[in-house]
């Protein structure tokens, strides 16, 4: 195995002038979050899905907004954003699919369900379409095995999945 070097030092990051931890989210943040937390730094996986559930990701300009709100170093907000996956450090569609790829909806369709969405939206697992509209992903198991295959789009499961009628859903988001 080779190990693949990112030059992170020399990384340019891309900034606006409005800040995304805005006061808004600062006010909600020091109102709803931190009371709950014995310290500031506690709070920051939930203030990390508060930027999150705003902004719909998490641009690399807010982490460093982040540390600097709870005086930490930006490397420690980077590590913890990086270490879930439940984070998203690059922009995601309006719609986020999540098919599901464990054992009982693999033996129920789903890899014929993945090749149909892939060919429908042009996109490959982990791409985003051009229109912004539509993320692709793979899940490990949603926990509804009984009604497989499935899929989760936003928060919204999908179940009893068949590419003909996972295509009319697709379709009918706005
Ligand atoms: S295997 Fe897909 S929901 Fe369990």
């Amino acid at each position: 195995m080779a190990w693949i070097v990112k030059n992170s030092a020399a990384a340019q990051i891309d900034r606006r002038d409005q800040p995304y931890l805005d006061q808004d989210l600062k006010t909600h943040i020091e109102t709803d979050v931190l009371p709950r937390y014995p310290t500031k730094r506690a709070a920051l996986l939930p203030i990390l899905h508060a930027v999150q559930h705003k902004h719909n990701w998490i641009p690399y300009q807010a982490l460093e907004e982040v540390a600097d709100f709870l005086d930490i170093a930006p490397a420690e907000v980077a590590d913890t954003a990086t270490f879930y996956e439940d984070f998203w450090l690059q922009p995601k569609g309006k719609y986020l699919i999540m098919i599901c790829q464990s054992i009982t909806c693999e033996l129920m369709g789903q890899v014929n369900l993945l090749e149909k969405v892939k060919a429908k939206l042009g996109i490959s697992v982990g791409q985003t379409t051009t229109d912004d509209r539509f993320t692709l992903m793979t899940a490990e198991c949603l926990g509804s095995c009984d009604t497989a295959p499935v899929a989760l789009v936003n928060e919204s499961l999908h179940e009893k999945l068949t590419p003909e009628n996972f295509d009319r859903i697709l379709d009918s988001l706005s």
